[in-house]
């Protein structure tokens, strides 16, 4: 008897930790939106929970951990591998970042702006290729995620060549000439919430801020998406734009990048 619930209690358990750890991620693996609510909102929650502390943290920790100091390769890679196999995060993630890797390497931008930071994975991935006296201006709004970007960003040895300002798009971007100096921008990464990528575009225009040749990187176009942003570049006389099918971060759901360079 005993013995019996003792198997039920040993069963039932390994039962659970499947399901949590293969089972479901393995079945939410192809579908956008279950992806989405398991990893961004189940597992953080339950993790939370259990550890007292955040995914932001967690992923720092992870770095402080495994990370070679001064080596910003090494910090992706940590991040990735961490996302990967230990806990989805909503970083642009290697298959994509490769995109993004080509597409910053083609441009060799001056001045760049990221829109949308978080924990500084793709911050570090910019600031590592771009050329010598560049600068990438990366924006975010929530200060615990820009207080662990920070501490990243520093662990990868790029600090140098990027300015973290705290605070909405849509505040920052009409300030970018007087406070920062910016003429216009190269390239921009637009990475931020979903619904701000249209309205934060054309006040880019209205400040003067894109040049004939400038550049626009939109990721998630397709997951969780972004039908306005990408009705308005693909159908507007000022934009020649180009789709880089992918997949949502760490997943097999498709997404992809739009590049959409600005013709004046
Ligand atoms: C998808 S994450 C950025 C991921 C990051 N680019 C990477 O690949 O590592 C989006 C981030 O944008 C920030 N954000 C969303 N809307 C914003 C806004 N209007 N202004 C500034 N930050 C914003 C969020 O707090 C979140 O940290």
């Amino acid at each position: 008897m005993l013995l019996g619930l003792l198997y039920g209690c040993v069963g039932g358990g390994v039962a659970l930790y499947s399901l949590y750890r293969w089972i479901i991620p393995a079945l939410v693996q192809y579908h956008g939106g279950a992806s989405l609510i398991w990893h961004d909102e189940i597992v953080p929650w339950v993790l939370d929970t259990l550890t007292g502390s955040t995914r932001p943290e967690r992923i720092l920790a992870a770095v402080q951990r495994k990370a070679t100091k001064g080596d910003a390769r090494s910090v992706v890679n940590t991040i990735d591998q961490y996302c990967r196999y230990q806990e989805w995060a909503m970083n642009v993630g290697d298959e994509k970042g490769a995109i993004l890797d080509s597409i910053v390497c083609e441009v060799k931008p001056s001045v760049m702006l990221e829109l949308g930071t978080y924990c500084g994975y793709s911050t570090v991935r910019i600031a590592s290729m771009l050329p010598p006296n560049a600068r990438l201006l990366t924006l975010e709004f929530n200060p615990a995620y820009a207080a662990v970007a920070r501490q990243v960003i520093a662990w990868a040895g790029v600090e140098d060549k990027v300015v973290l300002i705290e605070g909405p798009s849509g505040d920052w971007i009409p300030k970018m000439k007087e406070e920062f100096g910016v003429t216009s921008f190269d390239l921009v990464f637009l990475d931020h919430w979903k619904d701000r990528y249209l309205p934060d575009t054309k006040l880019m225009e209205e400040c003067g801020l894109l040049r004939t040749g400038s550049i626009l990187l939109a990721d998630n176009v397709i997951c969780p998406g972004t039908p306005e942003y990408l009705e308005y570049v693909r159908g507007s006389p000022r934009y020649e734009s180009k789709y880089f099918r992918s997949h949502l971060e760490y997943t097999r759901v498709e997404d992809g990048l739009e590049k959409s360079v600005f013709l004046g």
